[in-house]
């Protein structure tokens, strides 16, 4: 590359629009070169629109192309920058960990609108980066957080979070929330929920999420069920479960709770219309 010459904010724009192809995960080249070199460039996307005949310096034109070339081979965009927003904060993230998805805000949305004791004991059982337990543990800072996982690696990453954040949040590794005592006021779950077959034929940014945080076994419930049929034990009388589904998953987990004593008190929809939140209390 000619060091001297510095390409145009709008040239380089348009030259990773081309290069990226138009496909589910990236509806919008355009939109997606601009978000990356902001990035890459550590500047405001308003600065690259109302600029486009600034220079880009060659350092974060090199970076920039790098990662264009990999968004193109299907690499997600935050595990090229490394973090994730969630409600409003950056989570880092890493191959280990799924990256935070919109639709689990509902989670937070719905746990901070409970009418929980000032100082509530809750857990997120298949923490991942922390996202649910840190954010919770952050908005309500007298409540007791836990927050479990079983990989290891996940869990460094969740340590990473809480960290940097200031989040008072106890980490375990354990199966689902195995090691946890009862007397919850709230637990929050997004286990792994996607049916095994259908792993192969998820958009291609997806499959780059790690597979124990997506495959939930043959029809995808194998570790919701499992942790159901401990919510009894895990819940204190009158505490909340909310517990984030795949489509056409709440009827069956719905069912399954009321098999072990607890109340199905309504859904979440996500804005694509599906019932993403099932909440549970028990009586
Ligand atoms: C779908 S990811 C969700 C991560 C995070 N809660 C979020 O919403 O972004 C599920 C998480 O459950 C963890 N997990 C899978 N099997 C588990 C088990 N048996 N016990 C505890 N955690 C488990 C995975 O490692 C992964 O981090």
């Amino acid at each position: 590359m000619d060091r001297h010459r510095r390409n145009r904010t709008a040239d380089l724009l348009e030259r990773a629009a081309r290069r990226l192809p138009r496909r589910e995960g990236l509806p919008d080249p355009r939109r997606e070169a601009l978000w990356l070199l902001a990035r890459a460039w550590g500047v405001e996307e308003i600065r690259l629109r109302l600029e486009p005949a600034a220079p880009v310096p060659p350092e974060v034109e090199d970076l920039f192309l790098d990662w264009v070339e990999r968004r193109a081979a299907g690499v997600p965009a935050h595990h090229l920058t490394g973090s994730c927003p969630f409600w409003g904060r950056d989570f880092l993230v890493t191959p280990a960990v799924l990256i935070p998805r919109p639709e689990t805000e509902l989670v937070v949305e719905a746990a901070l609108g409970l009418r929980l004791p000032a100082d509530a004991r809750a857990a997120d059982v298949g923490t991942g980066s922390a996202c649910l337990a840190a954010t919770l543990a952050l908005e309500r800072p007298a409540w007791h957080l836990a927050a479990t996982d079983l990989s290891m690696a996940a869990l460094a990453v969740a340590r990473a979070n809480v960290r940097r954040l200031g989040a008072p949040v106890r980490l375990v590794r354990c199966h689902l929330g195995s090691a946890l005592a009862g007397g919850l006021d709230l637990v929050v779950a997004n286990l792994p929920y996607v049916p095994t077959a259908a792993l192969a034929i998820l958009p291609v940014e997806v499959r780059h999420d790690p597979a124990p945080a997506l495959d939930g076994g043959p029809d995808g419930l194998d570790l919701v069920r499992e942790l159901v049929a401990d919510l009894p034990r895990l819940m204190a009388c009158g505490g909340t479960a909310l517990l984030e589904l795949g489509e056409d998953q709440a009827e069956a987990v719905e069912v399954l709770a009321v098999r072990h004593g607890l109340r199905p008190v309504g859904r979440i929809r996500d804005p694509g219309g599906c019932d993403r939140v099932v909440r549970l209390v028990r009586p």
